[in-house]
């Protein structure tokens, strides 16, 4: 091989580099688009030619051939904690206030302030100064593996050049941050999106998660994610400050948002956070707060973490962006469970960047509440959740001959008798044969986090339901004994069957807690199932089980373990389960491929206070480990982990003859795995 050849491929890797540094990171591009893609196709044909010479730090390697199958758990081996929130300046002058206390009297204390971006967290992991994993936030503990797909974000270094002075050893760091897309792309996305009939995304933050979440690097690549770095960690390595910590990752070549501020009062911080606020719309990428940061990492250490965030920092949120527009009429929408609730249907308007035509109302007592009606003038709201929401009325602009809003006495989809229950603020279609209700336990079965068959959504549900093709999950799986009536369907055609046909047998391969969840059973949400399914290994093992079992499992409640009774006390649920075995659907828990560590298997039961961690952090640890949490002792109980103030479960567990350890004991035991 000629070595002509090999520095030509190292020149060329050099250059395309410099480029994407200058474009992505600095956004100082100095050649033109065709310019750049010249270099791309010259080093993609000298590859090609002399694939011996890929390496996987390669700018041509940023999109891998791959499809991710599964997203890997990974440990975070310092948890990704998240922050508490302020709204207001009081909170910011308490929040100074308790730093102030809880360091050494009469210590100076400067914050950092940064734009608090409105995406997804990542953490990516360098080696030796190459790119190793990059995985998303999950619980804070442990998250998803999507190496893949921070890849082709170009302005994430494939490989670290580290400055000649720097005074760290560098050999094992994560950089973190928020990958989140910028407002341009993410309406770009929507508008194909809507001209394919898919789903829109509901702003940019749900477009950049769901980006991260897809298993085609391919289609990450075109979505163009961004990421702005602003966190340096290493276990081995004690940086200065968080000021620091921003220009050495900027040094090392990560995009790092330059917006920051160091504040030498609080009274500095809030001024910069109303500047904060006033450019906000100005960007173009949205950030819903800022963050105020503790400089001093020594000040950091002193002020420690409290359960899921740090002592020494906090959200500073914007207020909720708001609107004016006219409520045109209110629709009733009965979902799976049959609960009828109101929906406002309002005269479009443009909300922070999205236009809202429809706003939830919750329930009945929330009209008569804020007493709102058709043809009010009304203020909408969107704040950190997805769905707008209407704050209040505007009385003066209320039309005269106004009514009070009714609340439906019939259904209105089948005008079947409506019911209260007792305790709950929302009414019932009494009838489970309710189209409506069908329709949306069938589209809740096909979904994305349940059985996930693609194509199945709302439009083909609607027609299968109304031609009578489907009625119940199983008739799903006999779809494909009425193929040659299927493709007789007007919008329908021989490819769409096929792919439809092929994706509801591809769906049988969910695995059991998906089909759990699939199922609908109220309460039962897809962590839910993740958990019971973690714990029984078949589907009889959960129809035996007692409610006490069923609640026994860690963050199981009585609710949970109560619907699940009642739903298989009902005969055609049973049933219901045969036909879908009988359509070869899985029903028993896969083998999960747990460390084997002492921990494997073993159940442990958490009590008192711990000093070092959390019950929630204790347990994701023991998880983690391949263990289980439970919140009962029982004979089945291997450990009891008992924190300072145990009470009564201490007792039990003395009188059943079970383990009981301390929080050394028990660290002591993490460690050894
Ligand atoms: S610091 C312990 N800085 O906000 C450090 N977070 O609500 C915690 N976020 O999970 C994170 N911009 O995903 C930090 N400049 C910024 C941020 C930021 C956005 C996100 C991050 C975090 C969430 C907490």
């Amino acid at each position: 091989m000629s070595s002509s050849i090999e520095k030509k491929i190292n020149d060329l890797r050099e250059e395309i580099n410099k480029h994407n540094y200058r474009y992505y990171v600095l956004a100082e591009p100095s050649i033109s688009d065709e310019q750049y893609d010249k270099l791309v196709k010259e080093l993609e044909k000298l590859e090609s030619e002399n694939p011996q010479l890929i390496t996987p730090d390669s700018p041509t390697q940023r999109v891998g051939k791959d499809l991710t199958k599964e997203f890997k758990p990974v440990n975070h081996k310092i948890p990704m904690l998240s922050l508490a929130n302020t709204y207001d300046e009081q909170d910011v002058y308490d929040f100074d206030r308790r730093v102030r206390e809880t360091l050494p009297p009469g210590e100076e204390v400067e914050y950092v302030v940064e734009y608090k971006i409105d995406g997804a967290s990542v953490s990516i992991n360098y080696v030796n100064g190459y790119l190793q994993t990059a995985a998303t936030r999950g619980d804070g503990y442990v998250g998803e593996e999507i190496t893949n797909n921070v890849k082709t974000i170009r302005s994430v270094p494939l490989k670290i050049t580290f400055p000649p002075n720097l005074k760290y050893d560098l050999t094992d760091f994560e950089a973190r941050g928020e990958v989140y897309m910028r407002i341009e792309d993410f309406e770009k996305i929507n508008k194909e999106r809507e001209k394919t009939g898919e789903k829109l995304f509901a702003n940019p933050r749900n477009s950049a998660a769901g980006t991260l979440k897809l298993q085609d690097p391919k289609i990450v690549a075109k979505r163009k994610l961004s990421v702005f770095l602003y966190y340096l960690i290493s276990p081995t390595v004690e940086f200065e400050s968080q000021e620091e910590n921003l220009k050495l990752l900027h040094q090392l070549g990560f995009k790092v948002n330059r917006d920051y501020k160091v504040c030498k009062s609080i009274e500095e911080v809030l001024a910069f956070c109303k500047t904060i606020e006033e450019k906000r719309y100005t960007l173009d990428y949205e950030i819903d707060g800022a963050v105020i940061k503790v400089n001093s990492i020594r000040q950091q250490n002193i002020l420690g973490n409290i359960a899921k965030s740090p002592r020494w920092a906090v959200a500073y949120k914007f207020k909720a962006k708001q609107a004016f527009t006219k409520l045109n009429d209110i629709t009733w929408q009965v979902g799976r469970t049959g609960a009828i609730t109101p929906v406002a249907e309002l005269e479009p308007v443009k909300l922070a960047g999205s236009t809202i035509s429809r706003a939830t109302l919750h329930n009945f007592d929330e009209i008569v509440r804020k007493d709102i009606r058709v043809g009010d003038t009304v203020v909408i709201e969107k704040g950190g959740d997805v769905i707008p929401k209407i704050v209040s009325v505007i009385i003066d602009e209320r039309p005269k001959n106004s009514k009070p809003t009714v609340q439906p006495t019939i259904c209105p989809v089948c005008k079947s008798k409506i019911y209260k229950p007792e305790n709950e603020v929302a009414i019932y279609c009494e009838n489970p044969e309710c189209p409506a209700q069908i329709k949306g336990r069938l589209l809740h079965f096909a979904s994305r986090g349940a059985m996930d068959i693609d194509g199945l959504g709302e439009a083909l549900i609607d027609l299968f339901v109304d031609k009578g093709f489907i009625k119940h999950f199983s008739d799903i799986y006999h779809l494909k004994n009425k193929r040659d009536e299927l493709i007789k369907i007007e919008r329908l055609g021989e490819k769409s069957v096929d792919n439809l046909l092929s994706a509801i047998e591809k769906s049988k391969k969910q695995p059991f807690a998906k089909v759990l969840f699939a199922l609908g059973i109220r309460y039962v949400g897809a962590a839910a199932a993740q958990k019971i399914t973690d714990h029984f290994k078949t589907i009889d093992e959960i129809i035996n089980a007692s409610e006490e079992e069923i609640s026994s499992i860690y963050e199981i409640g009585p609710s949970i373990s109560n619907s699940i009774k009642n739903f298989f006390a009902e005969k055609k649920n049973i049933l219901l389960i045969n036909e879908l075995q009988k359509a070869g659907l899985i029903f028993i828990s896969e083998k999960k491929e747990v460390k084997v560590s002492s921990l494997n298997n073993k159940t442990f039961v958490l009590t008192g206070t711990l000093n070092a961690f959390s019950r929630d952090e204790a347990s994701a640890q023991i998880i983690a480990l391949g263990g289980k949490v439970t919140s009962s002792v029982s004979k089945n109980t291997d450990y009891v982990v008992a924190g300072e103030k145990a009470g009564s479960k201490l007792a039990k567990a003395e009188s059943l003859g079970v383990k009981i350890i301390n929080e050394d004991e028990f660290l002591k035991m993490l460690k050894a795995n």
